[in-house]
Order: C-alpha cells, then structure tokens, then sequence
C-alpha cells in the first residue's frame, strides 16, 4: 500500500477512492505549514498539489528519494519545477482539459457583463433611483470580435461559446500553424499577436507563465488595444502589468477588465485598484466550479491510482 499526501483542496468523492487503495493524508491546509508539509512531502509515494503548492527546492529534495508522482489539480504548471521533477524520476501529472469549461464561461460572462454594465445600477435601484439613461449605452456581444491569445484547450473552448454567442473569434497562438484544422472547425481566423491586439473588442489571455510571456501585456501592448476593448486575464498573474490595467480604464482607454489571476496571490490590499471603472476582480477562481472540481479531482484520482499501479 502507497502513501498519498494532498496537499490542498480536493472533491471529497475523488479523496474517499484515493484512501480506499491506499494510506492518505489529506489535509487542505497543509499547503500552509511549511515545516510539516516538508516532513509529509518526504514520506509519501503520491503527492497532489494545486496551484499554491511550490514544488522545486527544497520540498523536491524531500519529495524525490521516495515519490514516484505529482498529480496537479488544475493545468498551469508555473508553481512546478517539471524539468527538475523529471530529472529525479517524478512524473508530473496535469489536468488537462479538465477545466477548460469553467474558465470559458468566466471569460463569456465577464465580456457580457463588462459590455453591457447594466448590474453595476444595482444599490442605485434600491436606494429608489433610476439610471437608465446613463445606462442606454450598454454594448452587446454579437458581432464583437474575440481575440484570444493562446489557442490551447481552455482557448479553444472559449472561442466556441464565444462563436455561440454571435462573436467574431481570432487567435494567435505561435505553437498552431495558421493552417491546423482547429482553426476552420472552430470559425477561428489565426491572426499575428499585434493584429489580435489591434482589433479586437475583447481581448482574452489563455496562455502558461513562461520567459515568453512574462509581462506580456504590459503598457506598451495595453496602448495598442482598442480604445474601449475588454481585457480578461484568466491566464496567470505576471503575465499582465496590474497598474497599467488601472491607468487605462481609469483613461478610459479600456472599456473594461476582468482580472482573476494577479503576480502575487493573494492580492495584497491594492490602492491602485480603488475606484477604477468597470473592473472585475476575482481570487483566481475561472477555473473553479462545482464541476470542474469534480472533473479535476477525478482526473487526477484515476491517473494517480494507475501510476501507483
Ligand atoms: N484562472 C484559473 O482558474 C485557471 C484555470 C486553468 C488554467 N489557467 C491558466 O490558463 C493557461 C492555459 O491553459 P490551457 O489548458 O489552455 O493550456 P494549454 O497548454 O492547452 O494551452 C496553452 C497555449 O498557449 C500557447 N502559447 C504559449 N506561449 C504563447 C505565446 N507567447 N503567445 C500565444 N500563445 C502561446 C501554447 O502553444 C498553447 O497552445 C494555463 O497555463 C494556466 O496558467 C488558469
């Protein structure tokens, strides 16, 4: 029998088939006490992580002499040292794909809700007002165009609620030839990043923090957008420069963002944020639902239990 330590939330269905193979340690907030997730880390065979969980350092030192896996409940693997895990025999082990549906319709929903503005009216309604003219000039999603920046499995899947909901889709991703097939099944035209970034009313970031994208977003290529496009960054923080997000709604020159990911998480309290117009901020949550957890968790569950054999 194997030990399996997770080490942050998991769908307590997914834990109970984990523990009915195998010895568990399931302990949510084990992610954050340092001294006592270093001594787990040393005694397990399995070792499932999220998001907050650092895998590199001197917790792979005391993973790998005995842990043979990493399962990942979600996809970005910024919080892992994959090439470090492989080179000491630990195999890491994603989500792919699992979250993808959560993530799209954050991004569709935040689009819809940052065009339109309508719900921001609500405590004006009940202290006995009624802005409706101020709020006339609400925009709709049909006919927008949708830019997306990464055309992975959570792109991909965007672009197809974005199409369902009557918007024009463009992506720029450098992995996918403009001719891969996904491009014509979805009704995506492949476009260059300045072109994506020019034209679009909404621009959606869904590529991994790497050296290539690491401030991707910043001032310069904010500037280039369309004045009154929607930026969301469901992506990872980092990729984004915040302040500069602030500064362009505050001109004006955004019509809105949506940002659920930010370079140090949790935020801490933000002046720069503070009455900024038609801004979305959420705790990094895109890529969690009911759902998706339960997705995530199994996914994980199964692909853990067979690489324990
Ligand atoms: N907020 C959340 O809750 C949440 C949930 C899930 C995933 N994410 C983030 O979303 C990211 C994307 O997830 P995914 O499942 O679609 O991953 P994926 O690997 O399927 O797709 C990522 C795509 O980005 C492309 N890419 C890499 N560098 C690029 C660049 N410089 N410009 C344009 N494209 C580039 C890759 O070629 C790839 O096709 C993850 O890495 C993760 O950081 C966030």
């Amino acid at each position: 029998m194997a030990r399996i330590v997770v080490t942050e939330f998991m769908d307590e269905r997914a834990v109970a088939l984990l523990a009915a193979r195998h010895e568990l340690l399931y302990d949510p907030k084990l992610v954050d006490d340092a001294a006592r997730l270093l001594r787990e880390a040393a005694a397990c065979d399995a070792f499932v992580v999220r998001n907050r969980t650092q895998v590199r350092g001197a917790l792979l030192e005391a993973l790998a002499p005995r842990c043979k896996v990493v399962g990942r409940l979600g996809v970005g693997l910024d919080n892992i040292d994959v090439a470090a895990c492989e080179a000491r025999g630990l195999r890491v082990i994603p989500a792919t794909g699992a979250n993808a549906q959560a993530v799209a319709e954050y991004v569709i929903g935040a689009a819809l809700l940052l065009l339109r503005q309508a719900f921001k009216a609500t405590h004006a309604v009940i202290g006995g007002n009624w802005p409706r003219a101020e709020l006339s000039g609400g925009r709709e999603i049909g006919g927008k165009r949708l830019g997306l920046v990464g055309f992975g499995s959570i792109g991909q899947r965007t672009a197809a609620l974005g199409r369902a909901v009557g918007m024009e889709v463009v992506a720029h991703d450098p992995a996918l030839p403009a001719d891969a097939a996904v491009y014509a099944t979805l009704g995506v035209a492949a476009l260059a990043l300045d072109e994506v970034v020019r034209s679009a009313d909404v621009v959606s970031l869904h590529v991994p923090l790497v050296d290539s994208t690491r401030s991707l977003f910043d001032a310069a290529r904010i500037a280039q957008m369309k004045r009154g496009a929607i930026l969301i960054n469901t992506a990872r923080g980092g990729i984004v420069d915040e302040r500069a997000v602030a500064e362009a709604l505050q001109r004006e020159h955004l019509g809105g963002a949506a940002l659920d990911v930010f370079a140090q998480e949790p935020l801490p309290q933000s002046l720069h944020f503070e009455r900024v117009p038609n801004l979305v901020l959420t705790p990094h949550v895109a890529g969690v639902t009911a759902e998706a957890n339960e997705r995530v968790s199994f996914l994980i569950a199964d692909k853990v239990l067979e690489a324990l054999g």
